[in-house]
């Protein structure tokens, strides 16, 4: 277990954005108490000191590991908190225009491409709304104001917002590196496992085989009765090396993902935990290959995930369904001890889920608490067209692979 504590990326962004505008309220207050007295410029540091605080609201989704959510509060509470300053000091609209675009840098990495679209579309808005309002304020306030100060006040502001954009760009390069960098670690340590779990296993019988085998040979003329004897065990080993070989290509790359798709293999997946397990797939049909073993490969991980820490006797369903026509939702949800997501020893599991699902254009969650189970759940981009099969709940054990 690392005794390091990495500040999430996104605790950094909320940290300096109040940072900002704690800056901007001092200010405000500032320009008001000692060079143009107004109260509209109380008006917009009060907007902006409750935005600040609003933005807190963040660290809520990001205590429960739900960045998406994180940053679609950030975006909302940052573009509201634009429009005072955007009617009461117009002269900001370029410090405006750039934060407005903030939380959709910031949101790069977290977010599916249509919630990155959705972000991009209320950024753009807000942006041509604060131009909207910038161009019908004026008066007032201005008339008070130093000719000078404007300048000053964008000259401080604007390299602190083109500034985050930089930071976040490369944080954003770095956490896809990283992503890439653990994707091919865990291909690695995969084969290590394949090669240690061959050798431990089948390979070690088959050579027992082997030199049985010859021994039999020996017996056959001395000791018939014998050689028939040790011929039998032998059989009865050779089809237990077959059996480990099988488990392990489950686990590799099962046959029944490529051959019948993901419903055939989660159900054997499922199969050997019995009734404790239940499986639900609903409209799910053939999806690209490459979709199918980034779902299936995470169901898997959460799978063992449940069996080996939620207890001998949590419940778990897996559940994949199309929720749209382009979408496909999984989850694989337990009843058992549940953890805290936010003080969990980081395994190799968790992050390899998040990466695969990533990788697809996804994305994925997990909701936990010690005593309350836990879910793993995540949704992935599909082509529209696709032959759906396999409707209905099927129960592992029950079902035909
Ligand atoms: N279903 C679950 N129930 C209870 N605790 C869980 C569950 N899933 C994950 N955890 C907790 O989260 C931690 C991290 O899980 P993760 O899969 O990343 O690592 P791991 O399973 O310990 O190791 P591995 O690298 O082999 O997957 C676990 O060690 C466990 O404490
Ligand atoms: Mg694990």
């Amino acid at each position: 277990m690392s005794a390091e504590v990495r500040r999430h990326p996104i605790e950094t962004f909320l940290r300096y954005d109040q940072a900002t505008c704690g800056l901007g309220v001092a200010a405000l207050l500032a320009v008001h108490v000692f060079l143009a007295p107004h109260p509209l410029l109380v008006v917009e540091a009060v907007a902006v000191a409750v935005g600040g605080a609003a933005l807190g609201a963040a660290r809520r989704p990001l205590g429960r590991d739900d960045p998406a959510r994180a940053v679609s509060v950030i975006a909302v509470v940052s573009w509201l908190t634009l429009l005072a300053p955007a009617a009461v000091t117009p002269f900001v609209e370029p410090v405006l225009v750039v934060a407005a675009l903030l939380p959709v840098v910031l949101a790069i990495p977290y977010v599916s491409p249509r919630h990155l679209a959705v972000l991009v579309v209320g950024s753009t808005s807000v942006a041509g709304a604060v131009a909207v309002i910038t161009a019908g304020a004026g008066g007032g306030v201005m008339d008070q104001l130093p000719g000078w100060l404007p300048t000053v006040v964008v000259a401080a502001f604007l390299p602190a917002a083109t500034g985050m954009i930089g930071l976040l760009s490369g944080h954003n390069h770095q956490a896809m590196a990283a992503s890439r960098a653990r994707l091919v670690a865990s291909t690695d340590q995969a084969r290590r496992g394949i090669e240690r779990d061959l050798h431990d296993g089948a390979q070690q019988r088959l050579v027992s085989v082997a030199m049985q085998l010859g021994l039999a040979r020996s017996l056959v003329e001395e000791d018939p009765d014998g050689a028939v004897e040790l011929l039998a065990d032998l059989e009865a080993q050779a089809h237990l090396a077959l059996a480990e070989l099988r488990d392990l290509c489950l686990g590799v790359y099962p046959a029944a993902l490529t051959d019948f798709g993901l419903a055939a293999a989660l159900t054997a997946a499922a199969r050997p935990h019995g009734r404790r397990c239940r499986l639900e797939m609903c409209d799910v049909g053939r999806l690209p290959e490459a979709t199918e073993s980034a779902v299936y490969f995470s169901c898997l991980e959460a799978l063992q995930n449940a069996v080996k820490h939620a207890g001998p006797d949590a419940v778990i369903t897996i559940r994949c369904e199309r929720t749209r026509p382009d979408r496909l939702r999984f989850s694989v949800r337990d009843d058992g001890a549940g953890f805290d997501p936010t003080r969990a020893r980081a395994g190799a599991g968790l992050a390899n889920i998040a990466d695969r699902v990533s990788a697809m254009g996804g994305n994925a969650r997990i909701t936990s608490a010690p005593g309350h189970g836990t879910c793993v759940a995540g949704e992935v981009p599909l082509p529209q067209r696709g032959r759906p099969h396999g409707a209905g709940a099927v129960i592992a054990g029950e079902a035909q692979t």
